[in-house]
């Protein structure tokens, strides 16, 4: 275990990194050299610990003098060094297999190319080093290798001298100027396509963009290229930062573990946030790749230009850089339709963490295995803890802060608690009460209620808020919440109120004990509060409206986030009902007012398309499953499923011609264009053909002739996913056809796995199973490890949940498997099992059942016996 408490600045000062590497068929050689010296201020003189994971040793000298292994020690976590000067060079060679190398953290294979993934940990497998973030260096790297095999010799920083050596091999020297941690160290070698563009930053800095790809997918970076470089404006134009090296690259690799990764200078992508064309890729592509392309673009300024003095303070950078990307989409597509689509993947997966064996503040005080820390809470939850500080502080103050910030720790390695600092400083507001984001772990519940003194034209808003305990946390104190609100009257209109001298028609509260109430003045009966707008913190919210106090917001309400709110919370209040009822053994009826709701959104559509089609997506199986549990009601799978299918069946019969009409009405004309309004069409015609696919007669002949006619991916693959639900024969046909046509095309292809991983037929498992032989599936891939077992696993919950623990076994049996191979990844699986607890028997006990087998298999990775250890205690 590491400890935030235990934290100590390293012994030594290093200045400049020099690395020599090697490549050669079978090995790559690093040479490394170090200056180091004591720090002044260190009392006693410690032995020098340098860390180093699978290196083979071929040489260690100081000063220029060989030791002898009498000298250092070698264990599996490094090398340490008995005896060293004050002051002295030190000189590593080292060899490494990167075509072992099925982890993919360190350097590795991918297909033609090398590649490097460093962080959070992995530098120490490529050399010995301080490798952690708080130690900083220029690098100069040399990197030689076969000029034909590898003709790209990619690092971070400026190209310097390039040769031509004996033997067909070539050799070129990069220098990074800015002084960086090992975990944004890059390397890339291979035989790359480049697309190059250029972009003049508002400093004058003329910069080159390269996107590197494999040549068979030189056509598809465009996309890539205008995200990166609305990105670079965005950044100028509201944060004031402008990018400081004269090349910036990309390169897409099909191996990846995760996103993207923003090393200095030499961002490494999975290539699933690079690649796209629109009859390769969805809308929902299109999206992503522009949000993690300026996502890792905004982290040159939030984590690279500032970075984090421990992991502990992993949210520092990303929560950080997730409120950005999340800011530049708003910018760049729908402010609402972000929002939403945002709360609705932080309720799909923070929540549920923040609930569970895992749960952990967005600065976690212990990890076993770093890489299980890039959490949701990290990111996301981390995302909204910015998000309340700019809320409270307000945009100006934020701004200010930012300048603050960057003007007190460039270059340096800093704390959560410095960005606080700056924000406090620049906005002269107390945050003190604030900082308990920090460190206490569980999502609030907020529970409001409102009274009206007729009389005196009162109306008292009471809130109260509760944090949950969670494991190693109890008894927590009352949190600072943010709470933005207004007041509507039955006729829909926005009320003036007074609320502490002010008048207006919408407030900031701000909660910052147990319970308070807040006085309104001026106001009449039959208020109805929307409150915590554009969901202003990160918090169950409990209100006592009624039925068609929700139908008046979702009709009327002014923040387009809170109409969705209102029509979730209907939704979500029927279905528990429904599943009651269904419990009880009583027939289900569907109550007339939620038809007439959402019939009177998809009549109104064509207003707000993007919004409209938000509203009327229903809430997935899993969702209802974290709703169950927030309830604590044992979820039982089948229940689930019956039910929902219940109320999708009496809202298609019931809204049939209206979704006919929407099918025809939001087709979208013209090429393919990506932008918010034609996404936003093809959302709805497509949501419409997945509530018609329902109708029994007509439903499968609609999906095939849609397929058919389909002439983007986006549409293509809307019709292909609601046909592989059938057991037809045509299904086969479409299924076979569309992997001939793009059998060369990795990502397309990892679509057709998961198509079929997530369909509802019963013999699901099977044909998952035998995917698994297929020629383009590879358990070494973790696109392809994603696209089908994960896609099982965890968006095919009636086919994974089976009763006789099939789905379980299944699981584990992979996981088990991936342990050896990939453990990032394996983690990332094992983690499905997370809320076993939650479950109804016999799903329980069959889950733990499965968690245990793997408990028991000896020598597993620390990512693994991290998660599962924890959902077992
Ligand atoms: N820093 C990366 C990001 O958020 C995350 C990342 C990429 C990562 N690859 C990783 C984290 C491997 C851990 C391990 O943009
Ligand atoms: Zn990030």
């Amino acid at each position: 275990m590491h400890y935030l408490k235990d934290y100590r600045p390293w012994d030594f000062d290093l200045s400049e990194t020099r690395m020599d590497i090697c490549i050669h068929d079978n090995s790559v050689e690093v040479r490394t050299r170090l200056i180091l010296s004591r720090k002044k201020d260190s009392e006693i003189k410690a032995p020098l610990f340098l860390h180093g994971e699978e290196l083979e040793i071929l040489e260690i000298s100081l000063d220029g003098r060989l030791l002898s292994p009498k000298e250092f020690l070698q264990d599996s976590k490094g090398l340490t060094i008995f005896d060293v000067p004050d002051t002295f060079t030190l000189f590593t060679r080292v060899r490494i297999f990167p075509d072992q190398n099925t982890a993919l953290e360190g350097l590795y294979r991918a297909g033609g190319m090398l590649c490097t993934q460093c962080e959070a940990e992995g530098f120490r497998k490529i050399t010995f080093y301080p490798d952690r973030p708080d130690v900083m260096a220029t690098f100069r790297v040399r990197i030689e290798a076969d000029k034909k095999r590898y003709p790209a010799l990619l690092s971070n920083g400026n190209p310097m001298e390039k040769q031509d050596l004996d033997g067909g091999r070539h050799s070129l020297v990069w220098e990074d100027p800015h002084p960086k941690p090992s975990y944004l160290f890059a390397l890339v070698a291979g035989d790359l396509a480049c697309l190059k563009d250029r972009f003049h930053t508002a400093e004058g800095l003329d910069v080159s963009l390269e996107i590197y790809t494999e040549h068979e997918n030189a056509d598809k970076s465009g996309h890539a290229m205008k995200s990166l470089k609305k990105a670079m404006h965005w950044d100028e134009l509201v944060f004031g930062l402008s990018y400081d090296l004269s090349t910036y690259m990309i390169v897409a690799t099909n191996d990846f573990n995760m996103g993207a990764m923003e090393n200095k200078g030499l961002n490494i992508f999975n290539s699933k946030y690079v690649l796209a064309k629109p009859d390769t890729a969805t809308d929902t592509d299109f999206e992503g790749i522009e949000s993690v392309i300026a996502h890792e673009y905004f982290h040159n300024w939030t984590g690279n230009r500032v970075t984090v003095k421990n992991w502990f303070q992993l949210s520092l950078k990303e929560g950080l850089t997730v409120f950005r990307d999340q800011e530049f989409t708003s910018d760049m597509q729908s402010r609402s339709v972000k929002r939403i689509q945002d709360v609705r993947s932080l309720r799909a997966r923070q929540f549920p963490e923040d609930a569970g064996p895992m749960a952990h503040p967005i600065r976690p005080e212990a990890y076993m295995e770093m890489n299980n820390f890039y959490t949701a809470t990290v990111y996301d939850k981390g995302a909204e803890v910015i998000r309340m500080i700019h809320t409270i502080i307000g945009p100006e103050s934020f701004r200010k802060g930012m300048d603050l910030y960057f003007k007190r720790h460039d270059g340096r390695a800093v704390t959560c608690e410095d960005f606080v600092v700056a924000m406090e400083d620049a906005s002269g507001k107390d945050l003190s009460r604030f900082r308990l984001w920090y460190s206490q772990a569980g999502t609030p519940i907020v529970y409001a209620s409102t009274e009206l003194d007729k009389e005196k034209s009162i109306l008292y808003l009471t809130l109260k808020q509760e944090v949950p305990d969670t494991p190693g946390q109890s008894d927590k104190k009352p949190m600072t919440l943010p709470v933005k609100a207004a007041f509507f009257n039955e006729k829909g209109e926005q009320a003036f109120l007074e609320f502490r001298g002010r008048k207006g028609d919408a407030f900031l509260l701000l909660l910052e004990s147990e319970e308070e109430t807040f006085v309104f003045e001026g106001a009449s009966e039959g208020l109805v509060p929307s409150l915590l707008r554009e969901f202003s913190a990160p918090v169950h919210l409990k209100t006592n409206l009624e039925d068609k106090d929700l139908a008046l917001l979702l009709a009327m309400d002014t923040d387009p986030f809170n109409r969705w709110e209102a029509g979730r919370i209907l939704i979500n209040r029927t279905l528990l009902g429904l599943m009651e009822d269904y419990r009880e053994k009583r027939e289900l009826h569907l109550p007339e007012g939620l038809l007439l709701a959402f019939g009177t959104v998809l009549e109104n559509a064509d207003k707000d398309p993007a919004l409209a089609a938000e509203i009327l997506s229903m809430p997935t199986e899993i969702e209802l499953y974290h709703l169950l549990a927030a309830e604590k009601i044992p979820v039982s799978p089948p229940e689930v499923h019956d039910v929902r299918n219940f109320l999708l069946d009496r809202l298609a019969f019931g809204l049939k011609d209206l979704w006919e009409r929407a099918f025809e009405n939001f087709q979208t004309p013209g090429d393919y264009v990506f932008k918010a309004e034609d996404v936003a069409r093809r959302k709805m015609k497509n949501l419409a053909l997945f509530w018609l696919s329902r109708l029994p007669d007509t439903g499968f002949e609609m999906v095939g002739r849609a397929y058919k006619e389909a002439e983007c991916m986006t549409d293509r693959m809307a019709a292909l996913s609601l046909a592989a639900h059938f057991e037809d024969q045509g299904v086969k046909e479409m299924l076979d056809a569309f992997s001939r046509q793009f059998e060369k095309d990795a990502l397309v292809m990892d679509k057709w796995f998961q198509v079929q991983a997530l369909s509802l037929r019963p013999d699901t498992l099977k044909r998952v199973r035998e995917l698994m032989s297929h020629p383009a599936f590879s358990m070494k891939n973790p696109n392809k490890v994603r696209a089908l077992i994960g896609a099982f696993c965890s968006g095919n919950p009636l086919r994974f949940h089976q009763k006789d623990g099939s789905g379980y076994n299944f699981l584990a049996e992979m996981v088990m498997e991936l342990d050896i191979l990939n453990p990032q990844v394996g983690s990332r699986m094992v983690s499905v099992f997370n809320p076993w607890k939650t479950f109804a028997e016999p799903w329980r006990s069959a889950m733990e059942k499965a968690l245990k087998d793997i408990d028991s298999k000896e020598n597993l990775s620390p990512d693994i016996r991290e998660v599962v250890g924890r959902a077992l205690g």
